[in-house]
């Protein structure tokens, strides 16, 4: 008999406090629906009380979601915990997330409050969670670094009042596995009725180890792990999801439990929060990196050719690596078009969204042969972008370059509803295009990020491009696709943009 881990994706909550990895509600309920459909146990959706922005997004997944349990995170007070509760009412499942941090350094400095006021607050939080659902979590936040005999009465406590859930966060990415894995025997151990609740961890990724402390964990009794598409996540990131899964799946040998996600799933996921969050996967990321199949050497293609596990342990197929599958061509009609997204279970929001993502197929295949799957996720995400109001929107753009002669770029814009127009020169013709959008609008930015991927293969691909502005202290990422890079290179800064113009500002749950 295996026991069943639970997986518990943040990707929309810890995966969003990524820096400039913010997403808008439309983006949250696309990636929430991949998750489901990947059979992710439990989707963290958000912090429902950090604006009213966030508390719409987890509203809208709770809506959306039917086979997954949808779950907000709220900080261990009572409005936030009502926010959450009301967020999650339209779900067919819910799970209420509350924390407070339980380190002596967290409990002085940042809550300034008594550890008998910590534990105090936190039954209370449980209480008031368990008015809106009787699938309530309890985090004791900063786990990693707090006194176990203190978290032993905390988690006690929490029981009592009606936790059903324990998670134990490694906040700041301290411990090391066989500490780590120690700590969730110990708490097992001596905690009361702590066979009544499920055992959960949350490590995050400062020493490279959240992956190595979940897998400790589970093996000393955890039975849910919290982790997120690509290792997304406040500062390092978390656990990787991926990661996770096919340790476990591939090591059935040494695990004696195993999760339900359609492994298969993974790497659509992948892309899709790559594509979404702008962050791009490295090409050596285990599982989902571009390189992760490949192999170079002579010996080990030698190897492979003769006998595929001589060098494999996992097979790419069952990760979701296929080759580029081929969506639809220039005479694709309208149906088959709709019926596609159906397929990839792409909801656009009307009929006017479909009618733009329609006409841009149209506009793309013209200039591209073949269009795959990849390519549709990137047009959606743009008629996404383009539906909600831009300030600024590229009007036409034209680019020049040619040896011995600097490049220029002339742009026109609108902007805000009036047309503007510049013309500059640059190091190379997205430098130009760069100095020309600036010309106009003097965003007073400053450029952290500038990256390109092919989202397919072959040279009449779409390019997609990465743009990370700063300002005052806010970081956004826009993402702009095209099968002329410098045009996306345009559409991506303007995304980023208009992030900054809209401006929507958010509490962040651990500050
Ligand atoms: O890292 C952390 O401690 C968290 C908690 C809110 C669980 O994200
Ligand atoms: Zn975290």
């Amino acid at each position: 008999m295996t026991d069943k881990l639970i997986i518990f994706d943040t990707s929309l909550r810890d995966g969003e406090q990524s820096p400039g990895a913010s997403m808008t509600r439309e983006e949250k309920v696309r990636i929430a629906r991949q998750l489901e459909r990947m059979r992710v146990d439990v989707i963290e959706a958000g912090f429902p009380a950090a604006s009213n922005g966030d508390f719409e997004s987890v509203k809208a997944v709770a809506d959306a979601i039917k086979d997954s349990t949808v779950c907000g995170l709220a900080r261990a007070l009572e409005n936030d915990i009502k926010r959450a509760g009301e967020a999650l009412k339209g779900a067919n499942s819910s799970r209420i997330h509350t924390f407070i941090a339980t380190s002596p350094i967290h409990m002085e400095k940042k809550l300034r409050m008594t550890p008998d006021q910590v534990v105090e607050q936190a039954v209370k939080a449980v209480k008031w969670a368990r008015q809106y659902t009787d699938n309530v979590e309890f985090s004791p936040e900063d786990a990693g670094r707090s006194d176990v005999d203190f978290l032993c009465r905390v988690l006690d406590a929490v029981i009592k009042a009606g936790a059903t859930t324990l998670n134990i966060p490694d906040t700041v990415g301290y411990n090391l596995p066989h500490q780590f894995g120690a700590l969730i025997r110990q708490l097992r151990e001596r905690i009361p009725n702590s066979d009544k609740v499920i055992f959960s961890v949350h490590c995050h990724n400062d020493l490279g180890l959240a992956v190595a402390n979940s897998l400790s964990a589970v093996l000393n009794g955890a039975r849910q792990v919290e982790c997120t598409v690509n290792g997304l996540g406040e500062r390092a990131g978390n656990a990787s999801l991926e990661e996770v899964v096919m340790a476990v799946k591939t090591r059935r040998d040494i695990f004696s439990c195993d999760t339900r996600i359609d492994t298969t799933q993974i790497v659509p996921s992948s892309k899709l929060v790559s594509t979404i969050t702008g962050y791009p996967v490295q090409p050596n990321k285990a599982v989902v990196g571009a390189n992760a199949f490949a192999h170079e050497s002579g010996i080990h293609q030698d190897g492979v050719l003769k006998h595929r596990e001589t060098y494999e342990i996992m097979r790419a197929e069952d990760v979701g690596w296929s080759a580029n599958k081929l969506s639809l061509g220039k005479l694709s009609g309208r149906n088959a078009f709709r019926s596609r997204l159906q397929e990839l279970d792409i909801v656009l929001e009307n009929e006017d969204a479909l009618n733009a993502a329609f006409t841009r197929f149209k506009e793309l295949a013209d200039r591209k042969r073949e269009i795959f799957d990849e390519d549709l996720q990137a047009l959606v995400s743009e008629v996404e972008v383009a539906m909600v109001s831009e300030h600024y929107r590229l009007l036409s753009m034209r680019a020049h370059s040619e040896t011995g002669i600097l490049p220029k770029a002339s742009v026109r814009l609108n902007v805000g509803g009036k047309e503007r127009e510049a013309e500059m020169q640059g190091g190379g013709p997205v430098d130009a295009t760069f100095k020309a959008i600036e010309q106009i609008v003097h965003s007073g930015t400053e450029l952290q990020l500038y990256s390109v991927n092919n989202i397919t293969s072959g040279t009449d691909a779409q390019g997609e491009v990465t743009v990370r502005l700063s300002k005052g202290g806010r970081i956004v990422n826009g993402q702009g696709a095209d099968t002329d890079i410098v045009v996306a290179s345009a559409k991506a800064y303007l995304n980023a943009l208009n992030k900054l113009h809209a401006g929507a500002e958010r509490a962040h749950p651990q500050v």
